[in-house]
């Protein structure tokens, strides 16, 4: 039964509960200065980077995979360039379960030594490249010990890695987890194997293998995109990619040479703060200020030093411990006003014009091919410079938005397309006066692969999984300036291509009507009709050649700059291969596609012609811009399909 309680004895209650949580309603709100310092400590930064691993390319299954195999793709590539080693890989990755895969990648590069295995992968911000001024993939020192970190994490499972220097060294192979409490790594399992030949034949190289929670799916954003963009940027690579449904897919390499060796610089002047100049002060080894500015920086030679100390008014030969605040300071007005030359450019190694041009003439199935690139620039005193290639046409979809690739320092940038500068610089390069449909802040229209290549000794990712360039106002520009000039010679050829088709529908017209003419000729003054027939198309066609050769606004100087141009590749077989059904047959020129796949189009509506008695049979007219330019397509695809 329930007890009945009277409200006065609930009074009482009531106040004995109160009483009882007295002392906890007098205490001050909140913790005090100890309690809190009980719970500061150190953070770990491989405990932040697990708990944001999105920051690191890790915030879904598919983009984790294709973070794992680019960061160690991307490792391998440097590693082999940095050894002077023509770059293979291997990339496989095996299916455990349905969210569960292991992936594998292997190298001929230099290896890695013993001591510095479990740095490399057990370690986040420790690497070889971070602290140098210099053109490479990697920068930061933590891509391959994170995505070590996120299997880890994902399945609990190690990570294995077997590295081989040379064919006198035996093989490591070494099985370590990170401990992400103390951002070091844990030793599982160490092997020393004396011959590891089937793995590495040229008697050196690294293989990686990573377990992770991950999901395989083709298509755009792909592991496969990735390798298929890495091979189209470093044609002196070959790849071998085994895909979890065990097929194997070869790119081989189209260029037997290594690219030039990058140069380290040293830090220009004028990228510096002042923070940094003065850490730079108190930690360097030179006595006098006028050395320390020497040997620290490029570009700065005795006659510079000289403009510095006197605008600083401080004396070269200050010892440096007399170096304070003021005179640092002053020191770094001086270095924004003295007239400095700009960094040297050996850091950088774009891919050039003609690279850039065989890359995108094996990837993409157009028929126009351009590209530009700029002198270097410096944005916060780091060297960069740009590279565009454009491709416009013949199979390419015409009713999509353009596809814009984009690369910094030869790797795919395959995400946060919207967020990189490259993107922006596209969305404000005005395309209609190139001749292409564009609506307001968007890409251009109409069967267009932009292509947009960075190179910097430090290119500045938004952030630490490095998918968008950063959006510099320098970087902006050089950008925008590269897919103008490449831009502008797409422009010409639109207008020529525009002006083609016109020219040759008159031709069309006059050669439908010129055997009546010349039957009604002979009919009315005797002159044979045959001798008609050639006159007229004689005429009609010098009329239409003289046409097809004022062109565009700039006339003949013009198209004679496209046709010397080298940074122009027109593929006549594929002209309009998209759009066959409305184009006239002339057109497109004798040399018609034998192996490349045309899309299923209806063949084109040839006017109907008349014939002469006797007519010679018309041969179709090939411009002569598009003879000059002809080329023959490469054949297949990216990737051949091994067994
Ligand atoms: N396959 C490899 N062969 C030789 N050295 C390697 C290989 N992979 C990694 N390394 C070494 O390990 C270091 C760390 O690699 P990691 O990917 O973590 O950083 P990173 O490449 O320097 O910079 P980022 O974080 O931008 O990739 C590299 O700097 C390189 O010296
Ligand atoms: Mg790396």
């Amino acid at each position: 039964m329930p007890t009945l309680v009277s409200s006065k004895d609930a009074d009482v209650s009531d106040a004995k509960a109160t009483a009882g949580k007295q002392p906890e309603s007098r205490k001050p709100r909140g913790s005090t200065a100890e309690e809190m310092a009980s719970g500061q400590r150190e953070i770990a930064v491989s405990e932040f980077f697990a708990k944001n691993r999105h920051l690191l390319g890790f915030d879904n299954p598919r983009k984790a995979l294709l973070t794992t195999v680019k960061e160690a793709v991307d490792n391998s590539l440097d590693a082999c360039e940095e050894a002077g080693i023509l770059p293979e890989i291997t990339v496989e990755i095996g299916q455990k379960s349905e969210t569960r895969f292991r992936v594998t990648i292997r190298d001929n590069g230099p290896g890695i030594v013993r001591r510095q295995i479990e740095h490399v992968f057990g370690r986040l911000l420790y690497g070889s490249k971070f602290h140098r001024l210099k053109m490479s993939r990697g920068q930061q020192g933590i891509g391959i010990s994170a995505a070590g970190m996120y299997g880890l994490m994902t399945t609990g499972q190690p990570v294995v890695i077997v590295s081989k220097t040379g064919k006198q060294q035996p093989a490591h192979e070494v099985i370590l987890k990170m401990d992400t409490s103390k951002n070091r790594a844990d030793i599982v399992k160490e092997t020393e194997h004396a011959e590891m030949d089937e793995l590495f034949p040229q008697g050196h190289g690294t293989q990686v293998t990573i377990e992770l929670e991950a999901r395989y799916q083709k298509g755009r954003q792909s592991v496969d995109e990735y390798l298929e963009q890495t091979a189209i940027a470093n044609p002196h690579a070959c790849f071998a990619f085994i895909a979890p449904d065990a097929t194997r897919l070869e790119f081989q390499r189209s260029v037997k040479e290594l690219p030039p060796e990058a140069k380290e610089i040293k830090p220009h002047p004028r990228g510096i703060e002042l923070g940094t100049l003065i850490q730079m002060i108190e930690r360097t080894e030179c006595r006098a200020i006028g050395s320390f500015l020497q040997e620290e920086f490029c570009r700065v030679s005795p006659s510079v030093t000289r403009a510095i100390c006197d605008h600083a008014k401080v004396k070269n030969t200050t010892t440096i411990g007399r170096i304070g605040h003021a005179e640092a300071e002053a020191i770094f007005k001086a270095i924004q006003v003295v007239k400095i030359m700009a960094p040297p450019t050996d850091c950088l190694v774009p891919m050039g014009t003609k690279a850039l041009l065989s890359g995108l003439l094996r990837g993409v199935r157009a028929e126009f091919f351009s590209a530009s690139m700029r002198p270097a620039d410096v944005y916060r005193g780091n060297p960069f410079q740009i590279e565009v290639g454009l491709a416009y046409g013949g199979e390419l979809p015409k009713e999509e938005p353009a596809r814009i690739l984009r690369f910094a320092n030869r790797v795919p940038l395959l995400y946060q397309q919207s967020a990189c500068c490259s993107w922006k610089s596209v969305i404000d390069t005005n395309w209609r006066a190139y001749g292409l449909s564009q609506s307001r802040d968007s890409a251009p229209e109409g069967g267009l692969v932009v292509m947009i290549h960075m190179v910097s000794a430090w290119v500045p990712f938004t952030s630490e999984s490095k998918e968008a360039i950063a959006d510099y106002d320098e970087i902006r520009k050089e950008m925008k300036l590269a897919l103008q000039e490449a831009g502008r010679k797409l422009g010409i050829y639109l207008k020529r291509r525009a002006r083609m088709r016109h020219e040759t529908d008159r031709r069309d017209i006059f050669e439908r009507y010129i055997g009546e003419i010349s039957k009604a000729c002979e009919g009315i003054t005797g002159t044979p009709a045959k001798k008609v027939f050639d006159a007229l198309t004689r005429l009609a066609k010098t009329k239409t050649e003289q046409a097809d050769q004022d062109l565009d606004d700039e006339g003949n100087v013009v198209e004679k700059k496209l046709e010397q141009d080298d940074n122009v590749v027109i593929l006549a077989e594929r002209i309009g291969a998209a759009e066959q059904a409305e184009a006239p047959t002339d057109l497109i020129p004798e040399v018609r596609p034998t192996k490349v796949s045309r899309p299923a189009a209806a063949k084109p509506k040839t006017p109907k012609r008349s014939t002469p008695p006797a007519a010679p049979a018309q041969t179709p007219t090939v411009p002569a811009p598009f003879r000059v330019k002809e080329r023959k397509a490469p054949e297949g695809g990216l990737f051949e399909e091994g067994k």
